[in-house]
């Protein structure tokens, strides 16, 4: 079966209009478009052909279409087929689509090739038109589960959920299971049973913040504390004051938290604390409302899927609100010894470095080389499983890492300056997210 490339977009459109009608009909330019992209791939030809693509261990169905006189030949079926394959093939663990729920030709091959149904979607193909969500594990499974960090790790890696399963639950959670308070008033505000997700909104509420990030980072992770945090038994720095500082409680206890600084504030207060590792300035010529998160912690106790999709979906609310076009920030892997981390470092720069007008790079005087192993050492798959769950996190949003490492002594790790820009995520499920986040869902 034939790769797709882009002299094929003239084809692909041409036997797309025969199959789709309306907005659902895509032109020679997207196709173009699409197959220049890297994580974009299609297999077939005039008279049929399936698109997709694998982002970090995620891959999607964008798209597929078998030319009328030929249908009914298993044609449909045999690209599927070939399309997971080559989706696992390049690490994906997970397929998705979406499909319109009257759509039934398409549904009833989906179903009987595995897919299971997900979700749904009101409206997403237009009123009254409801869009299924649909999924199946790829067959691919590394059953190495993680290289390090495995007592906490391994229950937060299945909690980490794509940015896409973020955009799903966010779209289509129950109004009665997830109910927004003040959504006016209040840039996040997400309720789930008795846990919730909003930013602190006291001293007292930063404190027990701070608090949560001494016991996870210095009790349990072997930070160096300074004296006055040791005395204090709490996580401080100067930011904490200039911060937004997002919460998952449980009740009135704080479970988990994220930190936040826009560039509207950071100008104002002295800058970024990223910049303390990497020369960032290619963030900061970056046109729009920028965003450094940071000193993401969640108590030991709740390191389970609910809170980590409260936590991301918390981001997500803010990302919105404010109107981010940019996420930034250091990401740590474990350790301070780059042999020991050779693997991911050297995926993340072979397969997630960030293109050159996004070019963060590690300072001088701190710079550690990535590349501890040659490229063609790195088993992508690995490299991926290799990873700490909350990089895996940011690689699902469509995120890259800037070249370059920095050892970090007081946390006892080596970060990356993670990059996630708003636009890679700009597609239709988050159009679709927009919309609805228009009419007051968060
Ligand atoms: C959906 C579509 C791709 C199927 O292509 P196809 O080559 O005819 O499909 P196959 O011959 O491989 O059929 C595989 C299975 O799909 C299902 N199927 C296909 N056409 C069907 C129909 N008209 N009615 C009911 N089931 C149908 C059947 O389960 C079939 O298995 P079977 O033949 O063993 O019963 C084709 O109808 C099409 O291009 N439709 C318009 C575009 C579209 O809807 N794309 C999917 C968007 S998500």
């Amino acid at each position: 079966m034939k790769a797709l490339v882009p002299d094929d977009a003239r084809r692909l459109a041409a036997l797309h209009a025969m199959c789709f009608s309306g907005a659902e009909q895509w032109s020679e330019e997207s196709f173009a478009g699409l197959l220049q992209q890297k994580q974009v791939f299609g297999l077939g030809d005039g008279d049929g052909f399936i698109l997709g693509r694998v982002v970090a261990d995620e891959a999607e169905v964008l798209t597929l279409a078998v030319s009328p006189p030929l249908r009914r030949q298993g044609r449909a079926r045999h690209l599927l087929a070939e399309f997971c394959e080559e989706a696992s093939r390049r690490g994906a663990m997970g397929i998705f689509l979406e499909v319109a729920a009257d759509n039934t030709s398409a549904l009833s091959l989906y179903e009987s090739a595995d897919f299971q149904r997900v979700g749904q979607r009101e409206g997403y193909y237009g009123p009254n038109r409801t869009a299924l969500v649909l999924r199946r594990e790829s067959g691919f499974q590394t059953g190495l589960g993680l290289f390090f960090d495995a007592n906490t790790s391994s229950k937060m890696e299945s909690a980490i959920p794509s940015f896409r399963d973020l955009l799903y639950r966010s779209g289509m959670k129950p109004v009665s299971s997830l109910s927004h308070e003040d959504a006016s008033n209040r840039p996040v505000s997400i309720r789930l049973g008795a846990m919730e997700v909003r930013l602190a909104e006291s001293e007292e509420e930063i404190r027990a913040a701070q608090d949560l990030r001494w016991r996870v980072f210095y009790q349990e992770m072997a930070a160096q504390p300074t004296p006055e945090m040791a005395a204090e038994q709490r996580d401080f720095d100067r930011y904490d004051e200039i911060c937004d500082h997002l919460l998952v409680l449980d009740g009135q206890k704080v479970v988990g938290t994220y930190r936040m600084l826009r560039r509207s504030v950071a100008v104002v207060n002295g800058g970024h604390y990223t910049a303390g590792e990497f020369n960032i300035k290619p963030v900061l010529d970056y046109p729009g409302e920028i965003l450094e998160v940071g000193r993401s912690c969640v108590d030991a106790d709740y390191r389970t899927r609910g809170t980590m999709q409260l936590l991301w979906q918390g981001i997500a609310a803010y990302v919105f609100h404010y109107n981010i076009s940019l996420l930034f920030g250091c990401a740590s892997l474990p350790g301070t010894d780059p042999a020991r981390i050779a693997l991911p470092l050297s995926y993340l720069h072979y397969h997630h470095l960030a293109p050159p007008a996004l070019g963060v790079r590690a300072l001088p005087e701190r710079y550690v080389d990535m590349r501890r192993l040659e490229a063609h050492q790195v088993d992508p798959r690995l490299g991926f499983a290799s990873l700490p769950p909350l990089i895996k996190g940011y690689l699902r949003l469509g995120g890259f890492v800037g070249e370059g490492a920095v050892v970090d002594s007081q946390f006892n790790t080596t970060d990356v300056c993670v990059l996630v820009k708003r636009e890679t995520i700009s597609d239709r499920y988050l159009k679709h997210y927009e919309r609805r986040s228009g009419e007051s869902e968060i």
